[in-house]
C-alpha cells in the first residue's frame, strides 16, 4: 500500500525557520524517519512538499487514484483552504492532519482548522511525533479499511 505524506508552505525550510517553534529537523530527516517507519508497517511512504495551493489539491487526487491513505501538514492552509478541504473530503481516503507546534497554543488564527471536520483526526503540538503517531494512525485506518 502506498501513504502520501503532504507537506504544505513553507516546510520545505524546516530545520532554519522559527526552530523554538517548529524544532531543527529538518524536512529530509523527517521524510527519511517516516519512510524508515513506513518500512516498520510495511506500507511505502511518498514524501511531497508543495508551497502552491493547486499542487496540493492535485496531491490529494492523485492519493486518491494511487494511495491507500495520507498523512498531511497543510501548514498555513489548514486556517483558511475550503479548495484543500473540499479535495481531502472528494478523495475519501482517511487523511490524518499533522501539526509539529502546538497550533492550540499558539496565535488565535491558528486554533481553526478547516480541515480537521474531514479529516479522521488532528495530531498538533509533538514535533517529529505528530507525523509518526499519525502515519500509525492513517495505516491502521487505511488497514481496516482494506479488510472490510
Ligand atoms: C504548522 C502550523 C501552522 O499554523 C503553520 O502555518 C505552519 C506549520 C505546524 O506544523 O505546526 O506552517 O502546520
Amino acid at each position: 500500500m502506498l501513504v502520501y505524506v503532504l507537506h504544505g508552505p513553507n516546510l520545505n525550510l524546516l530545520g532554519s525557520r522559527e526552530p523554538d517553534v517548529y524544532g531543527r529537523l529538518t524536512l529530509e530527516e523527517i521524510n527519511r524517519a517516516l519512510v524508515a517507519l513506513g518500512d516498520e508497517l510495511g506500507v511505502d511512504v511518498r514524501c511531497f512538499q508543495s508551497n502552491a495551493e493547486a499542487e496540493l489539491i492535485d496531491l490529494l487526487h492523485e492519493a486518491g487514484r494511487k494511495a491507500g491513505a495520507v498523512v498531511f501538514n497543510p501548514a498555513a492552509f489548514t486556517h483558511y483552504s475550503y479548495a484543500l478541504r473540499d479535495a481531502v473530503a472528494a478523495v475519501g481516503l482517511p487523511v490524518v492532519e499533522v501539526h509539529l507546534s502546538n497550533v492550540h497554543a499558539r496565535e488565535e488564527f491558528r486554533r481553526n482548522s478547516v480541515i480537521t471536520p474531514v479529516a479522521a483526526g488532528q495530531i498538533s503540538g509533538l514535533g517529529l511525533d505528530s507525523y509518526l503517531l499519525g502515519l500509525r494512525a492513517v495505516v491502521a485506518r487505511a488497514f481496516e479499511r482494506e479488510g472490510s
